[in-house]
């Protein structure tokens, strides 16, 4: 359906040197992918991942951005500044970010709306915890979580944006959703999409699948119909591992 884009998310791992390190590892080994290569690294590494990407198509993002260009918001960092930097991506609405740092569908549709007006591409992260899932409302969930960060987002923007279906039950758990239940929700994101905008919308979305997926199973979901790429935790820090993912999106 959309172009294929396998993203690393490192969380709070790697320190600069560690980064052009791993990056170095990953460079060689995802040289001849088809797909689109991103690695998503802390803020303090990010001048070493766009130095150390040089010469590869590997993109960088970001793991969040503030709403506000600048201002009196301690220890964040603004999407203007990330854009000068030369950083290509950012993900925002993580459900750690949800979940431990008080992120809302509020204030990612406010960034949504500054990484956009900033010229990044943004990962936008939607999932259903556990409970969600076992009440029958993971449709729900993820319906609304997407039609609030896309509010205001025009159509001609959804080039720049890409869609995470992440479970939070299979974040960093090694449980992954099934294949089918990844290509389910996947395909109901794409109708909420074609819904909010229209059938062409829908079918160039990108929408990925995120939550332990790793070397062993990424082939299975890689092939599902309406799964077109990953967000990749744990996993994106095994440089053979994750050009294994990568390598498997065709
Ligand atoms: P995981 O993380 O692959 O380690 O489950 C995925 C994510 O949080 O993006």
């Amino acid at each position: 359906m959309g172009k294929y884009v396998i993203a690393g998310n490192w969380k709070m791992n790697k320190t600069p040197a560690e980064a052009t390190a791993l990056i170095n590892e990953i460079k060689p080994l995802v040289a001849d992918a088809t797909c689109d290569v991103v690695v998503g690294v802390p803020f303090v590494d990010l001048p070493a991942a766009l130095e150390a990407v040089k010469g590869s198509k590997i993109g960088v993002a970001a793991q969040n951005c503030h709403w506000e260009k600048s201002g009196a918001y301690t220890g964040e960092i603004s999407a203007p500044m990330l854009k000068e930097m030369g950083v290509g991506y950012v993900i925002l609405g993580h459900s750690e970010r949800r979940t431990y740092f008080g992120d809302t569908d509020v204030t990612v549709q406010k960034r949504m709306r500054a990484a956009l007006d900033n010229g990044l591409t943004v990962i936008l992260c939607v999932g259903e915890y556990l409970e969600q899932r076992e009440q029958g409302v993971t449709a729900e969930v993820v319906a609304s979580q997407t039609k609030i960060a896309l509010g205001g987002v025009a159509k001609e923007e959804l080039a720049n944006v890409i869609i995470a279906y992440e479970p939070v039950w299979a974040i960093g758990t090694g449980r992954t959703a099934t294949a089918e239940q990844a290509n389910e929700v996947c395909a109901q994101i794409r109708a909420v999409i074609a819904g909010l905008y229209d059938a062409d919308a829908a079918k160039a979305v990108t929408i990925q699948y995120g939550g332990s997926m790793n070397a062993g199973n990424a082939a299975e979901l890689l092939a599902q119909s309406d799964v077109d790429g990953g967000l990749i935790g744990g996993a994106s820090l095994k440089a053979v591992d994750f050009a294994v993912i990568v390598n498997a999106a065709k």
